[in-house]
């Protein structure tokens, strides 16, 4: 039985892999569009759909990009300057694009159109930011993608094309605050819509959804600058919530990410490519693996689970409900005298410390007592949290969970 399935699965995947690999014929004559090639992935989309001969028609915010990308390019690429936020900018883009695609009589169509370009910043919790900043990124990321699509659909229509719409996987798990988040949920929702109406005249459209890549957009000085700003013109009572210590904690949190961010932009480009390119696109596309094995698993968990996961990895506002604010009784452990003669100052005569070392046995059966002694017969310990590695010796039942350490909960 469990044979057949083996098989069963194998054949899916082999039939699955040989019909992705089929490709259009004639990539030579079809042109592509694509906004946003100042840099990032479609910079480089650009140059790599000019090097397999397509007629990559690019689309850059700024003169300098432009430049330096038909200094890098064949003469086949041509580019234009495009502001997706700026409706005679488009209607202007789109003049030109038609006047590409062929004369009026003989017009061959434009077959792909990558609405790519895209900004990330302002970021921060949405109580520090203004609408005009949830606009800013909105304009581009979603309303851009909307009116350049609109605009150039009947091109692509007539050469029965493609349209490829950059999302995120943030499009489908909203992990902080802004209008990154809500745009690229807009994508998605754009996406599925137009696909199904799409479908009646022979276009596609595929979605990509990278994980996190070193680009411009997730460029950490633009970042922190954006988010201090968010901080300043956040409103005192909201200053007093959060606590001056928050923004350097959260920068720290996110500098130590940053290694593990992807460096290989041809994971996106790739995916990119094969939508534009093969006879049978796929409907999403995960591009790295943050996004193949943990973003996307995140996104299908109980809601209750993500928000957990979000809550306990995430840096707490000063004055944030904390448990023994909440009445709960907290027996907390910290590594130095220090460090709990500290926590006791802050806190109610509820909370008790120990000071054990978790990495080594005779220090945590000594802590374990010690709780064992706190609790007596009749209470029971309900929660445990460890931010670390799982205890090496406790009595209760003890259950793991990979990114927040270990939670374990009397049966
Ligand atoms: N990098 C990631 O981790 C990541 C993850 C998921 C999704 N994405 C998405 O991927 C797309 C490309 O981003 P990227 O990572 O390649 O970053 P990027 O290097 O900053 O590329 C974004 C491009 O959009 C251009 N642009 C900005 N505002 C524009 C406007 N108003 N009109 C036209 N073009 C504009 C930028 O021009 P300038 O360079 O001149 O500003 C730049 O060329 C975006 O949609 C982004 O949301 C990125």
């Amino acid at each position: 039985m469990w044979l057949y399935l083996a098989a069963l699965v194998g054949l899916y995947h082999l039939l699955r892999w040989y019909r992705e690999r089929q490709v259009v014929s004639h990539l030579r004559d079809k042109y592509i569009f694509i906004t946003g090639c100042d840099s990032g992935f479609g910079n480089l989309l650009a140059r790599q759909l000019d090097l397999q001969g397509l007629r990559v028609l690019a689309a850059c915010l700024t003169e300098k990009g432009a430049q330096q990308l038909r200094k890098q390019t064949s003469d086949r690429l041509e580019t234009v300057i495009l502001d997706v936020t700026k409706t005679e900018s488009i209607a202007a883009a789109t003049q030109w694009v038609k006047e590409h695609v062929g004369d009026r009589v003989l017009l061959v169509g434009l077959w792909g159109l990558v609405n790519n370009a895209g900004i990330s910043i302002p970021t921060a919790p949405n109580e520090w930011l203004t609408k005009q900043d949830f606009m800013k990124i909105l304009d581009v990321n979603l309303l851009g993608v909307i009116e350049v699509t609109l605009s150039l659909l009947p091109l692509v229509r007539k050469a029965r094309g493609r349209v490829v719409n950059v999302s995120s996987v943030m499009g489908r798990i909203s992990l902080f605050g802004g209008g990154y988040c809500v745009s690229k949920y807009g994508v998605e929702a754009f996406s599925d819509s137009l696909r199904r109406e799409l479908s009646h005249f022979g276009v596609k459209v595929a979605m990509i959804e990278p994980g996190v890549f070193s680009t411009n957009i997730t460029n950490m000085e633009a970042f922190s600058q954006s988010f201090r700003t968010a901080w300043d013109q956040a409103s005192p009572e909201v200053k007093e919530l959060y606590g001056e210590t928050f923004v350097p904690t959260f920068l720290e949190s996110l500098e130590t990410l940053k290694p593990r961010w992807s460096k290989n932009l041809s994971l996106v480009t790739n995916c990119m490519e094969h939508a534009l390119t093969a006879c049978h696109p796929r409907t999403r596309y995960s591009c790295g693996w943050d996004a193949k094995l943990f973003y996307l698993p995140m996104s299908y968990m109980p809601t209750f689970l993500v928000d957990f996961m979000a809550y306990w990895s995430s840096p707490r506002p000063a004055q944030a409900l904390q448990l023994d604010l909440r009445g709960l009784r907290v027996l907390a452990a910290c590594l130095t005298e220090k460090g709990a003669q500290q926590l006791r100052k802050q806190t109610s005569d509820r909370l008790e410390t120990v000071i054990p070392d978790v990495t080594r046995t005779e220090s945590i059966a000594a802590a374990t007592q010690w709780v064992e002694e706190c609790l007596g017969a009749e209470i029971h310990l309900d929660f445990f949290y460890h931010p670390g590695k799982p205890p090496l010796s406790t009595n209760i039942p003890t259950g793991v969970f990979p990114i927040l350490g270990t939670f374990t909960c009397q049966a």
